[in-house]
């Protein structure tokens, strides 16, 4: 009962790296018109999903946060013509890695939202959320964390900001 009581306690920290024409848009048309997604999530926006660098998400795991979702153009419409296709494949393998470190990769999240599906933002931010939720803390990077100095030397001043909000 003390056990259930603690899990329906748990708020999951959700880093949600995002392109700034699509998603950081979707997610600002959802804020703009008044939808509403979890406090959970906490977005840094990037030129494009190409210039997300998994080490970002390796970090944001190890700063504490409990699930990271990527988003971006949808096929086709990358301002960069093919960023988000590299960040694709990219991703793909690096879920591999995730899985054989033993990170459930539901945690783990990529997807596609424009600047018209504020909609869309919800649904996936609020899916994530959930399901990381049911999944409980990620307690696997806290002692990574503990023994190796963060250098900081892929960091820029906005994800130095999300690290520490997390
Ligand atoms: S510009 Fe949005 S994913 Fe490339």
């Amino acid at each position: 009962m003390h056990a259930e009581k603690q899990q329906h306690a748990f708020e999951p920290k959700i880093v949600a790296f995002v392109c700034t024409w699509c998603t950081y848009a979707g997610a600002d048309l959802a804020g703009t018109s008044r939808l509403q997604y979890p406090a959970n999530i906490r977005v840094v926006k990037f030129p494009c999903t190409g210039r997300i660098d998994p080490v970002f998400i390796l970090r944001a795991f190890q700063k504490g946060a409990d699930g990271v979702l990527v988003s971006g153009c949808h096929p086709g419409d990358c301002h960069y013509m093919a960023g988000n296709f590299h960040a694709r494949r990219r991703f793909a393998a690096f879920r591999q890695l995730l899985d054989f470190i033993g990170v459930d990769l539901n945690r783990l999240q990529f997807s596609w939202v424009s600047a018209a599906e504020g909609g869309k933002w919800v649904d996936v931010a609020t899916e994530l959320t959930e399901r990381v939720r049911e999944l409980g803390p990620l307690r696997e990077f806290a002692a990574l964390e503990a023994e190796e100095h963060w250098s900081g030397a892929l960091a820029t001043p906005e994800l130095q900001e999300a690290y520490n909000s997390i």
